[in-house]
C-alpha cells in the first residue's frame, strides 16, 4: 500500500502528474493531492484510475506540516512517491513585486518544499522516489525574475545534496528542470505592477511532455532531468559563459 503525494496538484504540471501517474508507476495504490483549491482537487478523481484523496492545504502555513504528518501516521501507509510541484513565480523588478508576494515565493518554492520533504521521508521505504519540480531558471541569475530564479537555485542544489544523503536508504531524488511550460503559471506571474516585464516565452513546452520526462527520470532515479534540447544548451552556457553576458542576453531577449 504505497501512497503518492503530489503537491500543487490542482493545476498545470501537478494536475498532469495526477493524470499520467498510473501509466508509469504501478505500485501506487492511492494519490494524495495537495493544494489550496479543494474543488479542483476533487475533480482530479475523474482523470485518474488510482483512488485519490484531496488534501486542501496552504503549504505556506506552518500548521500544514504537522497536519500532513498526522495524516500519514493515521493512514499506516508508506509513501512510494513524493512530487513537490506547488510553486509560483512573479515577473518584474524588485520594485514591481509586492514584498509579501516575493517572500511568498520563498515560503512556497523553498520552505514548503523542504518542510513537506522532511515530513514525508520517515514514511518512505527503500525504493521510494522524490521528484522536486525545479526549472531551467535555476541555471543562472535572472533579472526581472530574480527571487523566483533564486528560489529554483535553492531547489536544485538542495535536491542534489539530498539525493546523496538519501542514497544509503535507497531513496532517489530527482530535480526536474523544464523550460517555459504552458500552464496557468503565467496568470499568477504577470499579476504585478509591471505585467509586461517578461513576455517572450521561447520554446514553450506542454505539461504532458514535461510530466512524461519527469516520471521516466524519477523511475530511473536520475538526479537531474532537463527538459528539451534548448534547455540543455542553456545549462551548458550557464556553466561556461560569464554570468554578466548571460544576464544581459536574457534582458535583450525580453525587449
Ligand atoms: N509553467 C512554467 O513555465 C514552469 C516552468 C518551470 C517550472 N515550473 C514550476 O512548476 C511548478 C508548477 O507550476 P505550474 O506551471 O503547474 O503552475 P500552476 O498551474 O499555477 O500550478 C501551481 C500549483 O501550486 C499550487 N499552490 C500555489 N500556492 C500554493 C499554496 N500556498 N499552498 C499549496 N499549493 C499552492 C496551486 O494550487 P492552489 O492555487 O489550488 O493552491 C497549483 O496547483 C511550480 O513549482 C513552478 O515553479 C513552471
Amino acid at each position: 500500500m504505497s501512497i503518492a503525494i503530489i503537491t500543487g496538484a490542482s493545476s498545470g504540471i501537478g494536475r498532469e502528474f495526477v493524470n499520467k501517474l498510473s501509466s508509469y508507476f504501478n505500485n501506487i495504490t492511492e494519490i494524495w493531492a495537495v493544494a489550496r483549491r479543494e474543488n479542483l482537487l476533487n475533480e482530479l478523481k475523474d482523470i485518474t484510475d488510482i483512488p485519490l484523496k484531496a488534501i486542501p492545504m496552504d503549504l505556506t502555513k506552518e500548521a500544514c506540516f504537522d497536519e500532513l504528518c498526522d495524516l500519514l501516521k493515521q493512514s499506516g501507509k508508506d509513501v512510494g512517491l513524493l512530487i513537490n510541484c506547488a510553486g509560483y513565480g512573479k515577473f518584474g523588478s524588485y520594485a514591481d513585486i509586492e514584498n509579501l508576494a516575493a517572500l511568498g515565493m520563498i515560503d512556497l518554492n523553498c520552505r514548503a518544499l523542504v518542510g513537506v520533504t522532511n515530513v514525508v521521508i520517515p514514511f518512505m521505504r527503500q525504493g521510494a522516489k522524490i521528484l522536486q519540480v525545479c526549472s531551467i531558471s535555476s541555471f543562472q541569475p535572472l533579472p526581472l525574475m530574480s527571487v523566483y530564479a533564486a528560489s529554483k537555485v535553492f531547489v536544485l542544489n538542495y535536491s542534489r545534496a539530498l539525493s546523496v544523503e538519501l542514497k544509503p536508504k535507497g531513496i532517489s531524488v530527482t530535480a526536474l528542470c523544464p523550460g517555459w511550460v504552458d500552464t496557468p503559471f503565467f496568470a499568477t506571474a504577470t499579476k504585478t505592477k509591471n505585467p509586461n516585464a517578461v513576455t517572450k516565452y521561447t520554446f514553450m513546452q506542454t505539461p504532458e511532455r514535461v510530466v512524461k520526462q519527469g516520471l521516466k527520470a524519477t523511475k530511473k532515479g536520475r538526479m537531474v532531468s532537463i527538459v528539451g534540447w534548448y534547455s540543455k544548451i542553456l545549462y551548458v552556457l550557464g556553466k561556461i559563459l560569464p554570468v554578466k553576458i548571460i544576464m544581459n542576453t536574457w534582458l535583450k531577449t525580453q525587449k
